[in-house]
């Protein structure tokens, strides 16, 4: 009876994606949950590292930008239908010119990632707005490193409150301290609690240091 357990939960480990925290794992629960609805031709992964997302894309076509060579080669040996695109995600948006994508992912990066410039968040979040296709949609999360979260949020409802069919903005970032050895189980138990009871993904307004956004359906 154990062993089915425990083969059952191991299973269903495997279709999610566990973070080093349960912060993270939160993010990614809801990253999997959206991404599920979202399908059509093309979807971009935005700084998308060694393309721990792509199991939860639905597009036919997945393209992964990123300015880490080793990350995204990695990548491409685990997922070999993957298009790996070597570049700064500005410069790529730019000079893009192909069919619109459905669907634009930025994860860990935007007032996150020490690689990236924290300046150009709301500079990128409109960029990617641009790019998409009519009907598509964008997902992404912004860190408060660098950035002023509550000016960011302020800006995103100016910008985009008419401008999606679908608009979602969770603030987290409650037990996002990471833990040496994460036990996964523990950490997806966690998760789930704070996606079901709303006021402990900030520990009560005290840890409020991430926003998850996601943008369904460009009008
Ligand atoms: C923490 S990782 C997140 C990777 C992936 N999105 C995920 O959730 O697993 C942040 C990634 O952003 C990339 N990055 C940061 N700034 C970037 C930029 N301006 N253009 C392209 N990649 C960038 C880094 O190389 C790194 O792989």
């Amino acid at each position: 009876m154990l062993n089915i357990a425990n083969k059952t939960l191991k299973l269903l480990i495997g279709q999610i994606r566990i973070g080093v925290t349960a912060s993270k794992t939160l993010l990614f629960l809801w990253l999997k949950y959206d991404l599920k609805s979202i399908d059509g031709e093309l979807g971009i992964d935005l700084a998308g590292g060694s393309m721990m997302n792509k199991k939860f894309f639905m597009t036919k076509k997945y393209i992964c930008v990123d300015l880490d060579k080793l990350k995204l080669d990695r990548g491409v040996r685990n997922f070999p239908d993957a298009l790996p695109v070597n570049d700064k995600i500005e410069n790529f948006i730019k000079a893009y010119n192909r069919e619109k994508p459905n669907l634009l992912v930025c994860t860990q990066t935007m007032g996150i990632n020490s690689k990236f410039n924290h300046d150009h968040t709301l500079i990128l979040i409109k960029m990617i707005y641009d790019l998409l296709k009519p009907g598509g949609s964008m997902v992404f999360n912004v860190g408060n490193v660098g950035v002023n979260l509550s000016l960011i949020e302020k800006e995103l409802g100016k910008l985009f409150s008419r401008k999606f069919k679908y608009i979602k903005i969770n603030s987290y970032g409650f037990m996002n301290k990471t833990i040496k050895k994460p036990n996964p189980y523990f950490q997806f138990f966690l998760a789930n609690l704070m996606n079901i009871i709303p006021p402990l993904r900030t520990c009560f307004g005290f840890n409020k240091t991430n926003i998850y956004c996601c943008f369904k359906k460009k009008l």
